[in-house]
């Protein structure tokens, strides 16, 4: 291919990549199959190595982000970045819309805006392309945070159309939705490790990661709310917001426009109620003046627009009073202290209970037992105690001195340097992280033991038949079935599942042993590169940091696992009883429908893989592999010393190209 080609090509690609993200991140369609999308990224991927003179950084194949670590620079930002005057009640917005009234005397429209609650961004667009992010910082100056920007795939690197100004900013917040957070700390919990707060807090830190591939990794989502610059396309602000989104932005389809103060106050009630369905945070209501002359005419306090107010959500919190605090061992053994709550009404919901989470909080709160304290509770996270109300506090109360031994087994809890969580050493021996690893090694993305539950475990516990995993499968029909609340077909059913659970796949097994830091993603890396459990049993610290995603932790962890002679015993015990500890070699011959559909044409010799393996995975996937290269053919797998003749053809009929790993890849 030369250059011309290769230059239209790349640009063709790009346009296509983008307009897919568009539709799929901005527009919520799905247009295009994943492995379309990732085949068309590898065309392009390709050919920008191979022509480094038309490297772009707004390119689609730069939202993966790079894991070099960079410092952010600080710039200024061209317009103030202001915040907004708080409102909590409907009082507030009539004083609001009054202090209008007295200044402009003709007719006027409001925008109403959700709130959200996330983390402020600035970006700023030249010539159509994003040139700049920058964060709020202190609203004078922020951090440059563009490479990191560049991975979200719902902002538009290159913008659609071309009735934008040459030059101008928009402003929006960056989100990270509820589903990926929940999915981010679904997976921390699975791997032992403390959880994160909030998705506000969670996204502003994603977003200043120094590292742009982890937040390409977290999947952020961005909504945009105000227009800057010397020319815009209207003078409406609502407008404004309904033209950027032509050009490829998220505004919210939430935005309304509204002609009087009653409509405002029905779309706050609404949205009161209706915020807890979205699917990113929320916060309040913004009100602001439609007519950008008047909102001109309206001018600024030192702080904030006199022409736009925040409706505030009601604060979902109450007073009520500590009864105790209870402590509760996980399964390894980290212990967390809960809160018991006299009864409260917060947000509909009635809380009993808020998490301490550790002994520093329960340290920096200086909380006593029979305090009045202030519990919070966003409708999107574990209640918490936010504040005590120490002018209720009798001299008497005691404060709250975190326990020194297991509430469960009695051992002496450690603390690791430089951990503010407190553990349980008594790994083997406490009730609590016995009853919770048997619950993990059950569990579905572990072994998925049918008839399992929580109480089960309580009651086989509690009656001695089960002190550990390997008891599970020691159960017989006659010992179940004699149990409380267990017959045959309940005994039949566990038995069944125990049986099943010997062909769950050994990543599973790997995960379902609870090694602490060793959650699922981690197990499925650990089986990929090193096969067997004896293969990580044997594998050193250097070993084990080479493979993708493990660092010195989780290194540790895996040793310190092995080098106890109990785990050795369970592993051989689980062994004998049938359960997989080895990749399973028939499963790289298993058929999916990867490339269905596909005419693949392979050519060259190839480094990792022979030609007859590649042409057998190219079956068992579902595609066919095919001699000689037509219009027909979907990709040409190339490796060294391709035919002139065969790579002539290719390009002249514009098949892409891939490599052996491009290919390996897409089999995953
Ligand atoms: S307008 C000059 N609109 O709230 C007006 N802000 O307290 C600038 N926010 O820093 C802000 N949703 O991070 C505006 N629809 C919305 C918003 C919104 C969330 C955030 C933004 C701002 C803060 C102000």
């Amino acid at each position: 291919m030369d250059k011309n080609e290769a230059q239209l090509r790349i640009e063709q690609l790009r346009k296509e990549l983008e307009e897919h993200n568009y539709s799929y991140y901005v527009l919520n369609q799905h247009v295009i199959s994943d492995f379309d999308f990732d085949m068309k990224m590898k065309e392009l991927e390709k050919l920008e190595n191979c022509f480094p003179e038309f490297f772009n950084l707004n390119s689609p194949s730069q939202r993966v982000g790079s894991d070099i670590n960079v410092e952010f620079e600080q710039v200024e930002h061209s317009y103030l970045m202001l915040s907004l005057s708080n409102a909590y009640s409907k009082e507030e917005i009539i004083d609001f819309d009054k202090r209008i009234r007295k200044i402009i005397e003709t007719d006027y429209e409001y925008v109403c805006e959700l709130k959200f609650d996330g983390t402020s961004i600035s970006l700023l667009y030249e010539n159509g392309e994003l040139v700049r992010a920058v964060t709020r910082g202190d609203g004078v100056r922020g951090d440059d945070v563009t490479g990191n920007v560049r991975t979200i795939r719902s902002i538009p690197l290159k913008l659609r159309g071309n009735n934008y100004p040459a030059s101008f900013e928009i402003r929006g917040e960056i989100l990270m939705p509820f589903k990926v957070f929940d999915e981010l700390n679904a997976e921390l919990e699975q791997a032992g490790k403390p959880l994160l707060a909030n998705p506000r807090n969670t996204a502003a830190g994603t977003l200043k990661s120094k590292n742009s591939s982890v937040t390409a990794s977290r999947k952020l989502d961005a909504y945009f709310y105000y227009l800057l610059g010397e020319i815009l396309p209207s003078d409406e602000h609502y407008q404004n917001l309904q033209i950027a989104k032509k050009w490829g932005f998220k505004i919210s389809e939430h935005t309304k426009l509204y002609k009087n103060l009653n409509e405002v106050f029905d779309y706050i009630d609404k949205w009161n109620i209706e915020r807890h369905h979205l699917p990113v945070a929320t916060d309040g209501i913004v009100i602001k003046l439609n007519s950008k002359k008047l909102q001109e005419n309206m001018g600024l306090t030192a702080k904030s627009p006199r022409w736009a107010i925040a409706y505030k959500f009601k604060a979902e919190s109450a007073a009520t009073v500590l009864k105790s605090v209870s402590y509760q061992v996980g399964r390894t053994g980290a212990v967390t202290p809960v809160a018991n709550l006299e009864p409260v009404l917060i947000a509909g919901t009635i809380v009993k209970r808020a998490s301490l989470h550790n002994a520093d909080i329960i340290q920096n709160l200086d909380i006593h037992i029979n305090d009045t304290v202030f519990v919070e509770k966003g409708g999107e996270i574990i209640p918490k105690i936010t504040g005590v109300d120490i002018t209720r506090r009798h001299p008497m109360f005691q404060p709250v001195m975190f326990i020194e031994y297991c509430p469960e087994c009695g051992a002496r809890l450690i603390r690791n340097e430089g951990e503010t969580v407190r553990y349980c050493p008594n790994d083997n021996g406490c009730p609590s992280q016995i009853k919770g690893k048997i619950e993990h090694f059950v569990s579905r993305n572990a072994m998925d033991i049918d008839g399992l539950g929580q109480e089960t475990i309580e009651i086989l516990f509690n009656y001695g038949l089960v002190k550990g995993v390997a008891d599970l499968y020691r159960l017989t029909k006659e010992n179940i079935s004699v149990l409380e609340r267990m017959g045959e077909k309940s005994a039949e059913r566990i038995l069944t599942g125990l049986e099943v659970s010997k062909n769950v796949p050994f990543e599973r097994v790997l995960f379902a042993l609870g090694i602490r830091f060793v959650g699922e993603t981690v197990a499925k890396r650990l089986v990929k590169s090193l096969h067997s459990i004896e293969n990580i049993k044997s594998a050193d610290f250097d070993k084990l940091i080479e493979i993708d995603e493990i660092g010195e932790r989780i290194a540790e962890s895996i040793i310190d696992y092995f080098s106890k002679k109990e785990h050795i015993e369970l592993i051989d015990f689980l062994k004998k009883q049938g359960l997989q500890f080895k990749i399973d070699e028939k499963k790289l011959g298993i058929q999916t429908d990867k490339l269905k559909g596909l005419n693949i044409v392979i050519s060259g010799t190839f480094e990792k893989i022979s030609r007859s393996e590649l042409k057998n995975l190219i079956e068992q996937n579902g595609g066919k592999n095919v001699g000689a290269i037509s219009k027909k053919t979907n990709y040409v797998v190339a490796g060294e010393n391709m035919g002139p003749n065969k790579l002539e053809k290719t390009i002249q009929l514009g098949v892409p190209i891939i490599s052996e790993d491009d290919f390996l890849k897409m089999l995953d």
